[in-house]
């Protein structure tokens, strides 16, 4: 078998200096381009008072604004783009749950980009040309699926475009086709794995082999439920439409440990979320993207409200990020006590008795809130199993997390399935 290291592309082969350089040459023109092209992005460096030439160092990127979601909804539909329209290939569009969607576009080029970025994270997931990748994130407006898609083929994958949905069929499609390398949300990976044991298939004896699992956040409890579920590997992809879509960072296979961002062409910085600060390499707070050779739409400090670190490289020469524990938006702030919904699933999958399956729902008693999670029972599970789990369930969070919350264990497969990206808390709080 080939050495690892062959099938690395030019950009992973940078030494650290050599890929400074580059960061820095590209940083220069793309907040050029930003700056000739983008009426919003010349206003708001000139209030700052900064100019693309005074970016002389990588160090020089703090001077300039930040970007956030509500300045790209204000430029709703197009007045983020930065070429004429005919240059652009496709558009994508955010699910917009709250209000306006945000729309993305992209040329030709960044097209090419993307699906080489993809096509590098299949590769360092342990994909290779050849493999046979089943898609199972959403093909449309979101980025899941067409970006999986071009990426896998590029790598010289065969792709079964999936899509989700229609379970039965994906377990149908898997056990006839034989992938080895399967890309869906790990929530939906769980609604594929009851409908293993539903159809009295064993997940353990599939062809896959490789799971790369993204779209939302995810536990490594959860990446052990699945590992040992379906005796694959399970690894991390990370990105979002803004900056691309899939394929902004990846964890590499042979170390598991975080998610190597592709900076190369998306720089990332890590902020206090409050103050907007850089902080120090190591040190967690909300990430923060520059896109580095965008055509289409450079994105120039977006705020992902993504939390996490960054790390110094392992099996690549780029800087890692942690796996991301949650969104700024999905922390519930219960008594003064923040809580995010991934420290509730550390503590569901490791419960005997429970099923991976859980929800959140907060509530109001009185003029305090009140949260109660709701997970599944394992089926078979004896009363006193349920009533422990409860019990054991409630302690856990107050014990971790510091804050009281009601657990209600209930049926099997009684909650909502995810075909997805899943929503974790049921807000039935009066507004
Ligand atoms: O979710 C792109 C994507 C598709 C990534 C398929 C990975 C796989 P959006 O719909 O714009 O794009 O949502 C982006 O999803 O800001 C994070 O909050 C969350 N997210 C994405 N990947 C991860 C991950 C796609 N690996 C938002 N871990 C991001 C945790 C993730 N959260």
């Amino acid at each position: 078998m080939a050495d690892a290291t062959d099938l690395l592309d030019a950009g992973e082969k940078l030494g650290p200096e050599e890929l400074r350089a580059l960061q820095l040459e590209r940083l220069r023109a793309s907040l050029r381009h930003a700056y000739d092209h983008v009426p919003f992005y010349r206003d708001s460096f000139d209030k700052a008072g900064v100019r693309p030439q005074d970016c002389r160092s990588l160090a020089d990127l703090v001077h300039f604004p930040f970007t956030t979601k509500a300045d790209l909804r204000e430029h709703y539909p197009y007045a983020m783009f930065a070429v004429p329209r005919e240059r652009i290939r496709r558009l994508h569009a955010s699910s917009g749950t709250t209000g306006l969607p945000t729309v993305v576009g992209y040329t030709d080029n960044d097209l090419s980009m993307w699906a080489e970025m993809v096509a590098r994270s299949i590769r360092a997931a342990g994909g290779r040309p050849g493999d046979t990748v089943h898609v199972a994130y959403g093909y449309g407006l979101f980025t899941g699926g067409l970006g999986a898609h071009y990426g896998a083929e590029r790598l010289g994958c065969t792709v079964i475009p999936a899509s989700g949905g229609m379970t039965a069929r994906q377990v149908q499609l898997i056990r006839d086709l034989e992938p080895g390398v399967i890309m869906v949300t790990p929530s939906y990976m769980l609604t594929l794995l009851d409908e293993f044991e539903r159809q009295g298939v064993d997940p353990r004896g599939t062809s896959l082999r490789v799971g790369i699992f993204g779209a939302e956040p995810w536990t490594e409890q959860m990446r052990r439920e699945i590992e040992e579920r379906f005796a694959i590997d399970a690894v991390d992809i990370y990105g979002l439409s803004e900056v691309i879509g899939p394929g902004v960072a990846q964890e590499c296979v042979e170390t598991k440990d975080g998610l190597h961002v592709w900076e190369d062409h998306f720089y990332p910085e890590v902020v206090d979320p409050i103050t907007g600060e850089v902080l120090p390499e190591g040190e967690r707070g909300e990430l923060v993207f520059t896109s580095l050779t965008k055509e289409a739409m450079p994105i120039v400090r977006y705020r992902t409200r993504d939390l996490t670190r960054l790390l110094p490289g392992t099996a690549r020469v780029f800087r890692r990020m942690e796996k991301v524990t949650g969104r700024s938006d999905d922390m519930v702030i219960l008594r003064g006590v923040n809580l995010f919904p991934t420290q509730i699933e550390e503590i569901v999958l490791r419960t005997p008795g429970v099923a991976p399956h859980f929800q959140l729902r907060l509530t109001r008693e009185g003029r305090l809130d009140a949260l109660t999670v709701r997970a599944e029972a394992r089926p078979g599970a004896t009363p006193e199993q349920r009533e422990a789990a409860a019990l054991s369930i409630a302690a856990a969070v107050k014990d971790g997390v510091g804050v009281s919350v009601n657990v209600e264990i209930v049926e099997p497969e009684t909650l909502e399935r995810s075909v997805g990206k899943i929503r974790r808390i049921v807000d039935l709080r009066p507004h």
